[in-house]
């Protein structure tokens, strides 16, 4: 696996794996890579000739007191787990190389961006969106994977590839992988490693009480009571605060308050300063 850190490298080798007609996926991560990440890698592999990853911890998609500082890095083991995948090439960029001296364009999709993580991290997906805009210009893969674990990301990635035109990759081929979970449960997330012991058993109530509240809404409880026995359940659970629990529209992610046939739960809540979040189809 090669490793390219300056924007030049990357271009030679993008070139080189490109040779022949051969069709590149691109799997965008910020390191501390486990077994969701690795998940997207494999699907990457089945669709496309090469897999590029990329590992950026991207400052501009961290607001101000987020934990960007504290955000885990391990590069050199990240660069084992992605190798032993079949990863080709390793787009792990210094961060002068993503956004050099006088860099000052920022791409902001409105709509499917407000609200859920939108709400709660002002510019968070503005700085998403701009690095995976930067990402596909850079690699220039025909097909790219994200996970559902960040339902409201893909939707954004989705919404600005179609909205700017975008061909490498097209819309498309923005592919959405299914949420890796741990054995109890819990979606798998590199804040995760943030938990004490006793956080993380705590912290299986998010799985659990989701699926209690779909199994009530799907046999024609009100959303709405749902949704605050959901929150009840994960203070109880040993959480400090909920940032939102909400059912919406899986595609569109209007809210709603019954379920349309096409509706997602989702959840995001604070345990010892560590957010999580999650979210499930209602079926
Ligand atoms: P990161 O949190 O490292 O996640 C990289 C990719 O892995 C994302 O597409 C995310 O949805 C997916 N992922 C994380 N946990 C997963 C799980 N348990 N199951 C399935 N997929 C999972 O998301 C980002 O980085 C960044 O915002 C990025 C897109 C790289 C832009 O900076």
């Amino acid at each position: 696996m090669q490793t390219a850190r300056e924007l030049e490298v990357l271009r030679n080798e993008v070139k080189a794996l490109r040779q022949g007609g051969r069709t590149i996926a691109l799997v965008p991560t910020m390191g501390a890579l486990h077994d969701g990440h690795l998940t997207l890698v494999r699907r990457a592999r089945e669709a496309a000739d090469h897999v590029v990853a990329s590992i950026f911890v991207n400052p501009r998609q961290f607001g101000a007191g987020e934990d960007l500082d504290a955000y885990p890095r391990q590069l050199a083991r990240d660069s084992e787990l992605l190798e032993a995948e079949g990863v080709v090439l390793l787009w792990a960029p210094v961060p002068e190389a993503m956004y050099p001296a006088g860099y000052a364009t920022n791409i902001s999709v409105a709509g499917v961006s407000e609200g859920l993580c939108g709400g709660n991290r002002p510019g968070h997906f503005d700085g998403v969106a701009t690095v995976v805009c930067k990402l596909f210009n850079q690699v220039m893969p025909d097909v790219a994977f994200f996970g559902e674990k960040d339902w409201q990301q893909l939707a954004v990635i989705r919404r600005m590839a179609r909205d700017l035109d975008l061909t490498l990759p097209h819309v498309d081929n923005i592919r959405g992988v299914p949420i890796v979970r741990e054995a109890d449960g819990l979606a798998m997330s590199s804040r995760n490693a943030y938990l004490s012991a006793e956080q993380r058993s705590q912290a299986a109530a998010i799985p659990q009480a989701m699926r209690e509240a779909i199994a009530a809404v799907v046999s024609g409880q009100a959303v709405e009571n749902e949704l605050v026995a959901l929150s009840a359940k994960l203070l109880e659970a040993g959480f400090d605060s909920i940032d939102y629990a909400e059912v919406r529209d899986a595609d569109s992610l209007v809210l709603l308050d019954a379920d349309n046939g096409n509706a997602r739960l989702f959840v995001a809540a604070r345990i010892g300063g560590t957010r999580l979040i999650d979210n499930m189809a209602v079926a």
